[in-house]
């Protein structure tokens, strides 16, 4: 029987309670469709700060290398909100993305058909259907930057620089080209390029790289009007690209338009094809511990992983599939509705449904 190696990242905040059910529901995955998963723990973010000191230990980065692939829940919490900046959860979540070399973002925006009256935007804006894939530049730019704090003559100043490499970008762009070929073929590049240098090299490198992506067509477009077209026509959209700043802030707002960021998975992928998945969302620790957290963005990148790492796009659809057939019948409070033949549930007792509808 084939076997995958998965590490397990929980995390903080709703991460341990999310990260359960999505295992749960890999398990049962992996049981109807002929295959073994082995997990294996490690620490990350403020749970790695307290017991080992360090956000992201270097047992947790070699159990990471070691696996077929890595299941995240989320880092952060009020707990470690006033520690210094290199000390911070985050820290250890950005340490693995560059460890890994996860250079590749992808952040697919979908609305599932029964959520349709969750999304804040009106039924006409939405149109038929919404699939949007943000594919995030991870392990460059200004989160990577040459960054510093400095006092000059009493005056306390800090920067964080913006640099992207020509290769950064091919990479980066190759991948969404292929991806835009897997999908409908438009792939708009979003940069910041009547301002920045790094985003004129940025558009330049896309350019050069569209020619050998004839069938794909390209556009491109400001970050600040991108932001607003995301609301206001969001089904222009197919593949975007972009840096992985404004990769951050748009896919959190391309997230919305579905309806609640409790839904959205998450790739993370390298060189050799093997990758972290986490949602998109935070460690949430409003409602940590309260088992009230929407497991499904979590559930649903398992199912990323079955397609992206582990070559088993039919397990992938089946979790997907009873995800939307989940949302029929049950909601986390997060997307809870009044319709009255639909229960509001845990998020324990939703990893139970999905894990059934396996
Ligand atoms: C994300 C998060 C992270 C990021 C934080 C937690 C460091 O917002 O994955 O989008 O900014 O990349
Ligand atoms: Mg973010």
């Amino acid at each position: 029987m084939k076997k995958y190696k998965i590490a397990v990242l929980k995390g903080d905040g709703i991460g341990p309670e999310i990260v359960s059910e999505a295992t749960k529901v890999l398990s049962k995955t992996a049981e109807e469709f002929g295959f073994d998963v082995e997990y294996q723990q490690a620490l990350i973010g403020g749970a790695a700060i307290d017991e080992t000191g360090c956000p992201l230990p270097q047992e947790t980065i070699d159990i990471c290398k070691g696996a077929d692939s890595v299941l995240l829940g989320a880092v952060g919490g009020y707990k470690w909100d006033t520690l210094p900046g290199a000390e911070r959860p985050e820290v250890g979540l950005l340490a693995i993305r560059k460890a890994l070399g996860l250079y590749a973002n992808l952040r697919p925006a979908v609305i599932f058909e029964p959520l349709k009256s969750a999304s804040p935007l009106k039924e006409e804006i939405i149109g038929e259907s919404l699939d949007i894939m943000v594919v995030r530049e991870l392990t460059g730019g200004i989160y990577f930057g040459e960054r510093g704090t400095n006092e000059e003559d009493g005056i306390i100043s800090a920067y964080d620089t913006e640099r992207y490499s020509v290769p950064e970008i091919e990479r980066i762009a190759k991948t969404a080209f292929e991806m835009a070929r897997k999908r409908n073929k438009k792939l708009c590049s979003v940069d910041k390029a009547n301002v920045l240098d790094s985003s004129r090299l940025w558009r330049k490198t896309v350019e050069r790289i569209a020619k050998d992506y004839p069938e794909v067509e390209l556009s491109h477009m400001y970050v600040d009007n991108c932001a607003m077209q995301l609301v206001r026509n969001p089904s222009q959209f197919d593949v975007i690209v972009t840096s992985n700043m404004f990769g951050d802030i748009l896919s959190d707002e391309a997230s919305m338009i579905s309806g609640s960021i409790g839904m959205l998975a998450s790739a993370s992928l390298n060189e050799s094809g093997s990758g972290l998945y986490e949602p998109i969302h935070g460690s949430a620790p409003d409602i940590a511990g309260q088992n009230s957290a929407n497991p499904l963005a979590t559930i649903l990148s398992v199912a990323m992983m079955l397609r992206y790492s582990l070559g088993e796009p039919k397990a992938a659809e089946r979790i997907e599939k009873a995800v939307v057939t989940a949302l029929k019948q049950a909601r986390t409070a997060d997307i809870a509705t009044k319709e009255t033949n639909i229960k509001k549930v845990t998020c324990s007792e939703m990893g139970d449904l999905v894990t059934s509808l396996i």
